[in-house]
């Protein structure tokens, strides 16, 4: 089994902000990040995935085809965006990079071939910050 990675890149805008709580609560929990006018962060994406080595080509993956539906499935849908309003898939959650992990998974998945199995979404907030998700 060997375990390949491709990386990507993706600016988007959030707030941490909890609705059901009030803003002294917000502040005292989130800090800066619940600043009601949005902040910013240079996401750093890293998808592994893991498989056995094709015979033919000696790739575990196409890493072309890999690094273009990680842009399709999910870098088009998040660079740019506001993560809290513009991004489907995180409407209704608290826009975290833990819950941004897990829903970047849940859209890249369904769209591997059997041939290959997702094995970790390594999403940098900032260099010195990322969470890891590996599907459980
Ligand atoms: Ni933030």
């Amino acid at each position: 089994m060997v375990y390949l990675t491709r990386v990507e890149h993706f600016n988007a805008a959030h707030k941490l902000y909890n609705p059901a709580w009030d803003e002294a609560r917000n502040e005292e929990v989130f800090g800066k990040c619940a600043n009601q006018n949005w902040h910013g962060h240079n996401y750093e994406l890293y998808v592994t995935v893991k498989g056995d080595p094709d015979p033919d080509t000696g790739f575990v993956f196409d890493v072309k085809r890999l690094s273009t539906l990680i842009r399709e499935q999910v870098v088009e849908k998040l660079d740019h965006r506001n993560l809290n309003m513009d991004v489907d898939f995180m409407q209704g959650k608290m826009c975290s990079t833990e819950n941004l992990a897990i829903a970047i998974w849940k859209e890249l998945q369904p769209a591997l071939p059997a041939s290959v199995q997702l094995h970790c979404i390594k999403l940098y907030e900032t260099p010195r910050i990322y969470v890891e998700y590996f599907g459980e």
